[in-house]
């Protein structure tokens, strides 16, 4: 399929939690609110935030009485609380309603994060375009276009009479397809506030990066369109970081290496210098991407990679005896329980493997993992115990646990789908007389996360004393990422064409940076008491938010991995000269439109809906 005629949409939720708490306390509809962490110091720390609050300068991040302080009216939310610890269950619940709509609506449904997903439309919009069906500005009522700012309706519905106008005239109807995205996205984000009560915000584009980037442009309860036609303008004006894969690092050293601020900036270089510089598939990829082109697949996965439940203990409330030890053992295996059993029943799945994370008061960060047999919480907590019990220095006699823990988590992935859910205990029940070894491997600083496993020889078979050795590799974080980083600084530089010479980089240069993309880090300050260091890429995470944060991570790397095995297959580059048609009109520009003859847009027939 040409990916250029593609729709894809990406639907995100305004201010998530809060429309959350909101709907189960409606008379705090309308009202500045946010939801917070905790009920500590300062009134918790502000993970989310609704639209009326933003109006008086709240943010992300502060606490709920710095918030107070800007708006009177504020109201906090708290996270809910379960065994002294933080429980999304709620927020993951409500985003499952908003996916079972989705679902239940598109074929093609990819879960971004808790809050957003991306839909390709492509098929029903050829459905819509097969029937002729009709279509008027009435039907765009929250719709907008990226590159034209409007102040007011009446300048909204004039230059979007006009766009109806074109994209119907237009004789290679580059943009019309988006027409009728647009049209099943409104109708959609309806059904999804009529369903769930939730409202939400939608980019429509040609491909996921585009319909990411413009989701954003109007927000909250609107939806935005980027014309193909008009990605030049757009990207002039676009900063080279908001693009998704060139957050963070990699945007900065895509600004550093070709002295540019602005995606369209980037396309005075040739595919050879870009290639030359950042590698063949990269730069082939990038060289792609700043004029419009972009094949990632919207891949149907609707469901979290891992489940896990993690805390941190700081300072004096580190875990210094096995008395504590045991007891959060069993919170943590409890919860993380409570979810897989959720997940089995609805997703007909079970994990296979469980993995344990843990950091101890010298900083040492450690993760073992072992198979999962049954789910019980006995079992998780026992062998969790036993995991963290290695790691003891005290004399095996004390209650005394050396040294303390600090931060702990349980993690379960590795899922086996459709999982015949009845005869998971019988299909171990035979082998749990026999003796599980748990060895451990080698002493390790630091270890990869453990959604990192290669699972190339995991064939369910569960055998007892399968120890995943691989889940324990020493991966020295700071070490090779700042030596890889200086590297890349002598290596990466644009180079003249004559000097240009394709390169097959072994390790792209994107997913060198891509652990540092668009992910939800721990705004309030790094120290809080909370927040724990997220082993990838290094940010300070809220405890409660690890889950998402992997999500986010797992998401983001597949994408990235999207990204370089499609630029393998995407269509050949226009030569860097190529022209890319410019918008008609421009910011702020006024247009003239009929609307009364806009019921004749598309297809004269009668509306029949
Ligand atoms: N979230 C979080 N910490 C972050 C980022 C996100 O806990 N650093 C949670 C928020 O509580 C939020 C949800 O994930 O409600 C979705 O995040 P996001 O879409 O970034 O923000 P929203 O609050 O939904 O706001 P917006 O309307 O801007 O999308
Ligand atoms: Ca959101
Ligand atoms: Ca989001």
């Amino acid at each position: 399929m040409n990916s250029d005629h593609r729709v894809i949409a990406l639907i995100d939720m305004d201010c998530f939690y809060v429309q959350v708490e909101q709907r189960l306390q409606p008379e705090f509809l309308g009202k500045p609110c946010g939801v917070a962490q905790y009920y500590t110091w300062k009134g918790g720390g502000l993970i989310a935030v609704n639209y009326e609050a933003r109006d008086f300068g709240v943010k992300r991040g502060m606490r709920g009485e710095q918030a107070k302080e800007l708006c009177p009216d504020f109201h906090v939310f708290h996270v809910q609380e379960v065994n002294g610890k933080a429980n999304l269950t709620r927020y993951r619940d409500a985003s499952a309603d908003v996916f079972r709509v989705l679902n239940g609506n598109f074929k093609l449904v990819e879960k971004a994060s808790i809050d957003e997903a991306y839909v390709d439309l492509t098929d029903d919009v050829q459905k819509l375009k097969d029937e002729n069906f009709p279509l008027t500005i009435n039907d765009f009522s929250t719709t907008h276009l990226a590159g034209f700012t409007t102040k007011t309706e009446d300048e909204r519905i004039e230059i979007l009479g006009k766009w109806l106008k074109d994209c119907q005239l237009d004789d290679e109807q580059r943009n019309l397809d988006l027409v009728f995205g647009a049209y099943l996205v409104e109708r959609i984000r309806k059904k999804i506030k009529d369903e769930t009560g939730f409202f939400c915000s939608a980019g429509i584009a040609r491909n996921k990066i585009l319909a990411k980037l413009c989701c954003g442009f109007n927000k909250p309860k609107k939806q935005t369109v980027i014309n193909q036609t008009d990605v030049d303008h757009v990207f002039d004006q676009t900063p080279v970081q908001k693009i998704q894969g060139l957050g963070a690092k990699a945007g900065d050293r895509v600004m550093e290496l070709f002295q540019v601020e602005y995606v369209g900036q980037l396309r005075k270089y040739t595919l050879d210098v870009l290639q030359a510089s950042i590698g063949e598939k990269d730069g082939y990829w990038l060289y792609n991407l700043v004029r419009g082109i972009e094949t990632a697949p919207v891949n149907s996965r609707n469901l979290y990679k891992s489940i896990s439940a993690s805390k941190n203990f700081p300072g004096k409330s580190s875990l210094d005896t096995l008395d504590k030890i045991r007891t959060w053992c069993h919170n943590l295996a409890e919860e993380v329980f409570n979810r897989l059993e959720k997940d089995r029943a609805e997703n007909k799945r079970r994990a296979k493997l469980l993995t344990v994370t843990c950091t101890l008061n010298t900083n040492e960060t450690i993760a073992r993992s072992c198979p999962i047999n049954e789910y019980s919480i006995d079992r998780f907590a026992n062998d969790t115990f036993r995991i963290l019990k290695q790691f003891n220095k005290s004399p095996a006699s004390s209650n005394i646990y050396t040294p303390a823990i600090i931060s702990f988590g349980i993690g379960a992935g590795k899922f086996l789908e459709n999982a015949n859910t009845k005869s998971i205990v019988d299909l171990f029940s035979k082998q749990t007389t026999k003796t599980e070894t748990i060895k451990p491997t080698e002493n390790t600083t630091r270890c990869q996360e453990y959604e990192d496993y290669d699972d190339d020889d995991d064939d369910g078979s569960n055998s007892e004393d399968k120890i995943l050795q691989k889940s324990t590799v020493t991966v020295p974080i700071q070490g090779d990422f700042f030596r890889k980083f200086q590297k890349t600084d002598e290596q990466i530089k644009p180079r003249p064409k004559s000097e240009t010479k394709t390169t097959s980089s072994i390790v792209s240069f994107f997913s060198r940076y891509a652990s540092n993309e668009n992910i939800p880090i721990c705004s309030p300050e790094k120290s809080s008491e909370h927040c724990t260091t997220c082993s990838k890429c290094q940010k300070s995470i809220l405890v409660w938010n690890m889950p998402e944060h992997e999500d986010f991570h797992y998401a983001h790397e597949l994408q990235m991995e999207e990204n370089r095995s499609n630029s393998m297959i995407a269509p050949p580059p226009p030569p860097a000269t190529t022209k890319i048609s410019k918008p008609v009109k421009r910011k702020n520009e006024k247009q003239k439109s009929n609307i009364q003859t806009l019921d004749s847009f598309v297809n004269k027939k009668p509306k029949t809906e």
